[in-house]
Parts: C-alpha cells; structure tokens; sequence
C-alpha cells in the first residue's frame, strides 16, 4: 500500500504540520495544507484501521483532524467530496463482505478540558433555543476503546454483524461476533413493538484477559499485540471463529440507532430520552454501561448528569478512576439526554452535535531522541538517559527518559536520532516503548557505551553480578554532589531549606566539597547571595542544626553506602553505641546481623575502613554532628514503610475512641516515634477533648502539624 520510504515522509509531514503553526493562512498556503493533511490523515486511518499499528498518538491525529476542520471551515471552497472530514476512513480490507449499515455510524467531536465542555453546552441550548439559565441533562458513560461494531437484529433474531468500516458501510463480521456470549442470539425486541433494529456498541479485551494471552503469545514465540484495542480489532477479523472466540472479546453496547417497526415506521421516537432506550437494551439482554457501580468498580459506569457541572466532575472523577477499570476506556463520551433536544441539535457530516467525547490526556505520544547522555549516581551506577526533543504527554512535558542499563538498549534497539513512542502510565514515570525503525533514514547512530566516567574520566567498571557500569572513584565530582543532594534528602538526613539546586549552586561557588562542608556553611554569606537574605540563611541554619541532632540511623543512611537503606541502617545503629565504634567491625559482625546479606556487609566494612570516611565523620562530629546512639536508635522493629514514618506524634487531651495506649501502638505501627513533649522536633500532635497547654504551645511553635483524633485514625488507616 505505502512504501517505506513514503510513510516515511508521511511521518516527517505530519511532525511538520503538527509543529509549524497555522494561523492567518493565506488562500494559496492553505491550498497546499489542506492538501497535506488530507494526505497524512489518510495514511494515519490506514495505519490505524487497517494495520492495527499506529505510528502517531491518538492526540496527534486529533490535532490534523481539526486542523483539516478548521481550515475547511474558513475556506468552504476548499472542501472536496473525498476529505476525510466527510467520510472518515476508507475501507481498505477486501476479504470480508460489505454491508451496508442501516443508519450512517458517525464519528465524534472532541474535547479536552472543562472549557471546551462548557462551550459544548453552550453550543447545545442554542440550537435546542433554550435560555442560557437552563440546565440541559446529559448521559456520560466511558469512551471505549476497542473496535467499534454493528449489530442487527430482525424478528428477534441475531441477524448480522458488521464493523465500522467507513461509516456507511463495513465488513461483515457476524461468525466472529456469533462467539461472543455477550451478544444474545435471540432477544425479544417484539415485545416493545420492535422488528428490526440495529445497535451500536464496541467490542473489548478485558485489560488481564489481554496480558494473559500476550503472556501465552510470548511462551509461543509470536509477536506481541500493542494493547488490548489491536487485540480486538485485530479478533473482529479473524478468518476462523474459533479463534476469534480464544481473544475472549466482551461487547458494550451503547447505542440504540435504528428501530423500526412491522410497518417500516421509525419508532425511535417513541422514547423520550437515551437513558430510556439504554435500559431499554439492558432489558432486552445487552451489556451496557451501568448506573451502579459492578463490584470491582468504585464508580458507576454511567451517570445522568441533571447539568454540565456535574459532567464536568464526573469526567474527572473517571480520568482518576480510569487505570483501575479493568476495560481500556480513553475518554468519556457525552450525550443530550432528551431525544426532542438531540433532534434540534441535529449533525455534521462527520458528527452528532448532540455529543461530545471528553479525551482523556494522552499517554503515548511519539518523538526523535536527540542525544544520549550517562549521568554518574551518588554510588557511581552510570545510567543512560536520552534527551528527547520535548513532547506534551498526560499533562508533563517529557524531555529526558532514563534507558536504565546497556541491555535495555540493546533489545530495544534504541539509536540517536530515532523516532521513538513514549508512554506514561498513570503515575509511572515516562519510559520508552519502542523505536519505530521502520522510520529509519540511515542518518540514525548507535548508542556508544562509554569506556570512561563522562565526568571524572576514571575506567567504568561493571561487577560481574550486576546490569550497569561504576565509576569507582568516590572522589568523583559527580558522585559528591550527588552523595550531597541525598544526604539532605528527606529519607536522610531531612534538612529544610536545602535543597538539590542550593547544593549545586554552592557547589560551584567552592563552598561545598564534601558533606561535612555543610555544616560549616556562612550563614551570613548566604544572606548576601541573590535569592536569598537574613530570613532564609537563618531557616536554612535552622535545618541544618536540627538535622546535627538527628538520631544516628539517619547519619549512617546518609552516607550513600550502596545497599545500605533505611531498614540496614536502623539494625546497624541499634547495635552501636558510637558510629565510629564501626570501624573496629569485623566482617562476621556484619554478617551476624539478621536481615544483613553478605554484599551489604562487606559494603558496610569497607567504608568503614577507609581511612577518608574515618576522617570525614570525626570532622562532621567536631562541627557538631551527633554520633551517638540515642532513644530512636533503640528501637529496631520501626514500620519503615509506615504513613507516618520518621515523623514524631504526640497525643493530648481526652481521645473518644481509642485509649492513649492504643493510640501510641497505632502511631508506632504507622512508622512514627512517640514523643514526650511539644519541642520544635516535634511533627504532629493529635488533639483530644480538653486539650490545654501543649495545643497552645505547638500552636505558637507554628511548625507542627495539629490533628484531630479522626484525621489521625483516617491518616493510619492502611498500618
Ligand atoms: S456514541 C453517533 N458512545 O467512539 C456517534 N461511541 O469517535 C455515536 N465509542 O468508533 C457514538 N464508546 O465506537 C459512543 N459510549 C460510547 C462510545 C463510543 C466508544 C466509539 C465509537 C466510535 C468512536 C467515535
């Protein structure tokens, strides 16, 4: 259909168009782009459609789409009977026969935030001439994302199946569909006076029903499917049933768009609203989207909205809701709810204008890797990252993506300069999902691994037993500022007011070499810096003294010993009485620790017999850092993973549902540590009834946090 090196410019117009700004075109300029976007959008149907493998996001080919619109709408005379504003997507698979649907399917328009809904309902009440004032209802239910189908039904009867295809006519798919046990085969339409009726609805892969069979795909050494929707689609076309029916594919139905009766007469309009017509096909034996929630969910699956506020909160209560449904749904799609109304709002060529899909933020998006460079952590792992040319993707705009370790690189055969999707899951940072080398142009090279530090120079090592490459010379600009950065970090040493941008930046004046640097820090230089002064010098010295007192588990956190975390450092420092007395350890003390394997032992033991790390601890205790043990050094069995670990609690007044004993245990088990008064060290005080002098006390401290006795247990909850 489309050689490689055509969909190669393809792919490089579509970057173009998407990225070059269109505005004020003049007529002959506007020529040529809606020629171009015709171009593109057709090659990006095709691959979407008919390939099942698209090589731009679903955002992007919204983009064009509008684009062609908005051109379209400025210059009418531009429009041709072939655009694909007028007739989405072009049919191109010749093995299935055609038929024909017995209402046009149409697309949808879309939307992308609260603005754009707001001005949909605008839109709405002045076609349907109803008073700005007027709350106009709307059914929202999930945009599904799998293959869009067609069901006809006849005498009661299951007549046919067919896909989308390009809207006035698809491929005719019945034996695949007949496998489905969420297609009823029978279903008593007469009973509603119904001969024959056509529905609309979409086919799905439920998300672990879709990971099992990539998993049994992998065992047998097939290509992958991309997600669930190429699953699908791919399923509704299977040539032997029996394999359609292994996909396990369910189908959603949410629309009743043809009925007619004995006669032949419409009787669509015989209900009032499509809610009715819903549970109308619920009835009849449909699955369709609920108004109560299905046990695995939180949320029901449809709502009648009384106004486009309550749109509007119900689409963002799904946009957080939308990783844990167990279907792919991309967006929520919205719908007049009176069908008097729908009709006044009438249609485009392309669309209802009766509704409306909410697209979620897009999580895969595609872009060119312009460089590779190796970034030195705090423990000398040398780590890949590559820097992207910036693209917007699920509300961030990504620019550098780690590649972990050289293998990574190496099976995903990732180069400089090629395109590359990117996704970004729910919370999950950024990564890499393939490279689309069949975009390839030659000009592409292969990431070089370096054989030296990128900042030190010194020989990169890689320890048999591990994936990455060291840089093994602690001295290392990189791996100090590094060590700084996480020595102040809030799993450390916890200092306020000096943060990752601070260190770097006192870095570079020569202010800091080393981590005892810190805490001869001069305060007043500080005030006269840019962006800082008297106040935040003095918050920082502040932190700084608070952290000198810390508990001596934090210290030994802190100094960047690989392995040692946050659980190894608490069992060390229970067992010391001075973190010095380490360097007399001996490699079999380490070991007969519990919980400390024989990697971090040794780990442990060589720090301490360094002569430097020696020197740099009784520099950093001559300038006021505690090393001996305290209280919180004694307790071994602290919940690390807690809500409310390394925060201290203390409980005044009456409690009412709970004793202070219970209430100390629950703290404890929630990760923090029990005070014994209101001090500046002091992270929360939970308030009972009649509390008194040490409420006032914390509330004129200003820097604790004061709970009732229900946040407390709210906030515990999971302990
Ligand atoms: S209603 C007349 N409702 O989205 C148009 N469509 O761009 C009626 N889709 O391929 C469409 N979930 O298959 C409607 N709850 C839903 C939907 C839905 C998914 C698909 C539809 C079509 C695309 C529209």
């Amino acid at each position: 259909m489309y050689s490689t090196a055509e969909q190669r410019d393809l792919y490089d117009l579509s970057k173009k168009l998407l990225y070059t700004p269109q505005a004020g075109l003049p007529g002959a300029d506007a020529e040529t782009r809606v020629e171009d976007l015709r171009k593109v959008i057709r090659y990006h149907e095709w691959r979407y459609y008919v390939q099942n493998d698209p090589v731009i996001s679903d955002f992007e080919y919204d983009q064009l789409y509008k684009q062609l619109e908005t051109i379209e709408t400025a210059h009418p005379e531009l429009i041709t009977p072939d655009s694909p504003t007028l007739r989405v997507g072009k049919d191109l698979t010749e093995t299935f026969a055609q038929v024909e649907h017995l209402t046009p399917m149409l697309s949808l328009d879309n939307s992308y935030d609260a603005e754009d809904l707001v001005d949909f309902d605008e839109q709405v009440k002045k076609w349907c001439k109803l008073p700005k004032e007027t709350d106009v209802e709307y059914c929202v239910e999930p945009k599904y994302d799998g293959g869009t189908i067609a069901l006809v039904y006849e005498n009661d009867r299951f007549l046919r199946a067919a896909t989308r295809g390009n809207g006035q006519v698809g491929d005719e798919i019945s034996a695949n569909i007949r496998t489905l046990r969420s297609v009823p085969l029978q279903a008593p339409f007469s009973k509603y006076g119904i001969t024959r009726a056509e529905l609309r609805g979409e086919a799905l892969i439920r998300k672990d029903i879709f990971e099992k069979i990539n998993r049994k795909r992998e065992e047998a050494g097939e290509t992958l499917f991309a997600n669930p929707r190429n699953a699908a689609t791919g399923g509704l076309r299977m040539k032997d049933p029996r394999e359609a029916a292994a996909r396990g594919l369910e189908a959603f139905i949410y629309q009743l768009g043809y009925a007619t009766d004995a006669q032949g007469k419409n009787i669509l309009e015989t209900f009032s609203t499509h809610d009715e017509s819903i549970h109308l096909l619920r009835e009849l034996g449909f699955k369709v989207p609920l108004h109560k929630p299905a046990p695995h969910n939180h949320l029901e699956e449809t709502k009648t909205c009384r106004n486009i506020e309550e749109v509007i909160a119900f689409c963002q209560a799904w946009q957080d809701y939308r990783d844990e449904y167990p279907y792919e749904i991309d967006g929520m799609v919205i719908k007049v709810n009176r069908l008097d109304w729908q009709a006044m709002c009438g249609f485009t060529s392309h669309h209802p204008r009766w509704a409306m899909a909410f697209k979620f933020k897009a999580r895969q998006a595609t872009t060119r890797v312009r460089d590779v460079e190796f970034q030195v952590g705090k423990t000398g792992a040398v780590t890949p990252v590559a820097k992207l040319e910036p693209v917007p993707l699920a509300g961030v705009t990504v620019q550098n993506v780690s590649l972990h370790n050289e293998e990574f690189i190496r099976t995903k055969d990732i180069r400089i300069g090629d395109q590359v999707l990117v996704e970004r899951a729910g919370d999950v940072i950024p990564y890499i999902v393939k490279s689309l080398t069949e975009l390839r142009d030659g000009t592409e090279r292969e990431v070089e691994y370096p054989k030296y530090c990128p900042v030190c120079h010194s020989k990169l090592v890689k320890p048999e037993d591990e994936a990455i490459w060291r840089c093994e010379n602690a001295e290392c600009e990189a791996q100090v500022v590094q060590r700084m950065i996480f020595h102040t970090s809030k799993h450390a040493m916890d200092i306020e007011g000096l943060g990752e941008s601070t260190i770097v930046r006192f870095y570079k004046l020569g202010w800091l070499h080393s981590i005892a640097d810190i805490y001869r820090l001069d305060y007043e230089k500080i005030a006269q810096l840019e962006g800082f002064g008297e106040k935040s010098a003095a918050n920082m010295k502040a932190g700084i003294e608070k952290a000198m007192k810390n508990p001596i588990y934090r210290l030994l956190h802190s100094l960047s010993v690989h392995h040692l975390g946050q659980k190894a450092s608490r069992l060390l420092a229970a067992e010391v009485s001075h973190v010095l007395d380490l360097k007399d350890w001996d490699l079999e003390k380490y070991q007969d620790i519990k919980d400390v394997g024989p990697v971090l032992a040794r780990n442990v033991y060589n720090f301490f017999q360094n002569e430097h790390n020696i020197e740099l601890l009784q520099t950093m205790e001559s300038l006021g850092v505690n090393m001996r043990q305290t209280d919180a050094d004694k307790k071994t069995d602290v919940n690390t993973d807690g809500p409310l670990y390394g925060k201290s609690i203390l409980f005044t007044g009456t409690l009412s549902r709970m004793t202070r004993e219970e209430a100390e245990k629950r703290a404890a088990a929630a990760g923090a540590s029990v005070a014994s008064g209101v001090s500046k060290h002091l992270g929360i005080l939970v308030v009972g009834e009649k509390a008194g002098s040490k409420l006032k006390k914390a509330q004129a401290l200003g820097t604790v946090e004061i709970w009732t006795e229900a946040e407390f247990l709210e906030r515990t909850e999971t302990a």
